[in-house]
This record gives structure tokens, sequence and C-alpha cells, in this order.
């Protein structure tokens, strides 16, 4: 039996292409939800959509702090691990639900395989940093989406078990575009939601004056932790006040594929979305100090920007006026071949069968 590990948005839709293709190969496996996302249009919505099957267990662990989703979790997994007592955990990302699942796993003696190993943002304000760090050290198998995380791997003396598979959200992408580009009514995407962008009043004001020297239509589905920490510091009213920006609730995966494609310029703090922004032809402006997809960075695709910094601010908004929409073939092409998912399963096998 092989246990999917998932709780939070990304993960979903990092794990229906492996979930399907180990189906495809008649392996017996489940998932289980840590329940850390609850909210339909943040979870359910998206095994709607990608065709997963409910989970065998959900462990309902909500929001909490740091530690309280992590130990949660925990207790709960433990549980549910040892009466599975599968071949493999699979864990995705970086979030308190993949380190709790690493913490438990590991010590259940249960191999672990991590879907996006080796990633860094070298940035100490970044919970995630942690996760990712002891997930990977916990693994047995790293699969590395690209070649700077599989560098990154080799950096911390991982390279034995780091494998460099693609990035499986571009297995999802593919399987889910239609192919259609809407060119006419063209947008600015938004999304934000991390952490050191969210729960600081100064740094969201910050954020806010940005948005106000944006030129033309802004869409945001915006994410209810951004939405609670707006609504918390007083801000609300201010910013539903900016014409240009509307203001929407978290969509499906399908609806934010085609205003990825609707979009000139993309401006977000996500990981997954600043990395789709290459598969969908936007450029991104990356609201973050943090290291992310350095192959794009340096080839001028993503600009990073510190809001509270004037001169980047500046730096940014030239950026995002030269934006414009980037035809499939001259689009840069750094995470694999949309086949991410058959590389993993592979390997997976190579590793059950010792072949
Ligand atoms: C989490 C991950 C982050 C990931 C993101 C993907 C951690 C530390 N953070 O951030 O790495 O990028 O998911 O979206 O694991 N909330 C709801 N409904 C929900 C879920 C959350 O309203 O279904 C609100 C709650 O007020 C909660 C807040 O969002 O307190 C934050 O949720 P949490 O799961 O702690 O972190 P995210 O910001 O979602
Ligand atoms: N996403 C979505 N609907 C939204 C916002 C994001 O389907 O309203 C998708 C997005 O396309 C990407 C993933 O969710 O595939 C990214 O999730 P998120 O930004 O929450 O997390 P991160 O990537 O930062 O961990």
């Amino acid at each position: 039996m092989i246990v999917h590990l998932v709780g939070n948005r990304p993960q979903f839709i990092k794990l229906a292409p492996l979930y399907h293709e180990l189906n495809d190969r008649n392996y017996e496996q489940c998932i289980i939800h840590s329940g850390q996302h609850y909210d339909a249009g943040l979870s359910d919505i998206f095994f709607q959509e990608l065709n997963i099957p409910q989970p065998y267990v959900n462990l309902k662990i909500g929001s909490g702090t740091h530690a309280e989703i992590t130990a949660g979790v925990m207790l709960g997994l433990e549980k549910a691990l040892i009466k599975i007592s599968p071949e493999f955990v699979i864990l995705y990302g970086d979030t308190d639900t993949t380190l709790a699942g690493a913490l438990t796993a590991a010590k259940l003696n249960i191999p672990i395989a991590h879907v996006e190993g080796g990633i860094r943002t070298h940035y100490k304000g970044n919970p995630e940093e942690y996760n990712r760090i002891v997930a990977d050290h916990l693994s047995d198998i790293l699969f590395c989406p690209d070649k700077v995380s599989l560098d990154s791997a080799e950096k911390e003396g991982m390279i034995e078990k780091a494998y460099l598979t693609g990035d499986i959200m571009y297995d999802t992408f593919l399987s889910a575009d239609s192919g259609i580009e809407t060119v006419e009514d063209e947008i600015i995407l938004m999304t934000w939601h991390r952490q050191e962008n969210t729960d600081r009043k100064d740094r969201m004001e910050s954020i806010i004056r940005f948005i106000r020297k944006l030129d033309g239509k802004i869409i945001c589905p915006m994410h209810p932790r951004t939405q609670k920490c707006l609504k918390n510091f007083g801000l609300w009213e201010e910013i539903c006040s900016i014409e240009n920006l509307k203001i929407i609730e978290p969509v499906g995966y399908m609806e934010m594929i085609s205003l990825m494609k609707r979009a000139r310029l993309i401006v977000t703090d996500s990981g997954g979305v600043s990395k789709e922004s290459s598969f969908a032809g936007a450029k991104c402006i990356f609201m973050l100090e943090a290291d992310i997809w350095d192959d794009l960075v340096k080839h001028q695709w993503i600009f990073k920007m510190n809001p509270e910094d004037e001169a980047s601010v500046k730096k940014a908004l030239l950026f995002g006026k030269q934006a414009v929409r980037v035809a499939e073939n001259e689009r840069p092409q750094f995470y694999g071949d949309g086949h991410a998912a058959t590389k993993m399963a592979d390997l997976l096998e190579k590793y059950l069968f010792k072949v």
C-alpha cells in the first residue's frame, strides 16, 4: 500500500498526476487528508476537478499555530499509518502537513518519497523552509523538479537519493489546459497569502500602495488568510475601494488556468503560481525577498520585488508595464516535459522491487 499525505490546495494539484499514474499501474494506494485546508474552495473542488478519489481518512486538523497543526497531524497520522502499515508514504511540497508526515513516517520506519525535493528559499523568515529541510533529510527518495533543486540536494549531501523528475505541476497543467487563450480583455492576476506578507500591517499597507500604482484591470482570487488579515488590520475597506482591483473568492484549478491565460502579468507570492506563470505565458512579479525559481529569475521571467523598498517597487512597476503575453514557443522550459509522474512511478517501482 502506498499512502499519499496531502492537506493543502497546492498538494491536491500535485497529487493528481501521480495518483492516476500509480492507479494505471494497479498499485494499491490511499489518500490521507490532514484537513489543514477545509473550505470547499480550497479543498473539495480540486478533488472533483482533478478526479481524485475521496480520502481514506480526513484528520480534520483545521487551522492553528504551526505547532498545533504539526503536532495535531502527527497524532492522527501515527494512528492511521500504524493501521495501514504502508510500504511508502509520499509527501508533497513544504507545508506543516508535509513536516508532520516526515516526522511521523520516519519514526515508524516507513520509507518516504518527497515530491518537490531540494527546493530552498534561503530565507529564514520563511516558515516553509524548515519544513523542506526536515522533509528532505528524512526522506528516502527526493523527486526534484529542476536542476537548481537537484544541485541544492547535492550541496546538502543528498545526491544519492535525489532524482531530476521535472515538475509535477506541469503534468497537471498540461492535462487540464484547454489550449484556449483569451487575448482580448487582458488582466493582471494577483494572489498572495504568505505569512511574511499577510501578518504585518505595515507590510500589507506597502502592498496596497503598490497595487494602487498598477495600471490595468486586476483580478485577485483572495486566499482566506489574506482576507482575514486585511479585515483584522482595518484595511479591508481601503483595498476594496481600489477601482481597478476586483477581489473574488479563491477559484478552482480550471478557472485559475483560464485566468492565468488571460493575464499579461501575474503578481504573486505563491511558489506554485509564480512557476505556472511560465506555463501560461504571463511574466511574474514575485512579492517576496526569498529565493524562488532561480532559472526563471535569471531569465527575467520573474522579477523579485520587496514591496517595502521603494526602489524595488519602482523597478517592478516598470517590469510590469513592459510585460506582454508570451507566445507558447517563446516560453522558457525549465520544468521538464510534463511526464514527471511517470518518472516518479518508475523510481518508486525501482525502490520497491529493487530492480
Ligand atoms: C498553507 C501553507 C503554505 C502554503 C499554503 C497554500 C503552512 C505553514 N503553510 O498556508 O506553505 O503555501 O497553505 O495555500 O503549512 N483558512 C481558511 N480556510 C481554510 C484554510 C485556512 O479560512 O480552508 C484560514 C484560517 O484563518 C487559517 C489561515 O487561513 O488560520 C491560514 O491557514 P494555514 O493552513 O495555517 O496556512 P496557509 O496560509 O493556508
Ligand atoms: N490556485 C487555484 N485557485 C486559486 C489560487 C491558486 O487553483 O484561487 C492554484 C494555483 O494555480 C496553483 C496552486 O493553487 O496550482 C498554488 O497554491 P497556493 O498559491 O495556495 O500555494 P503555494 O504554491 O504558494 O504553496
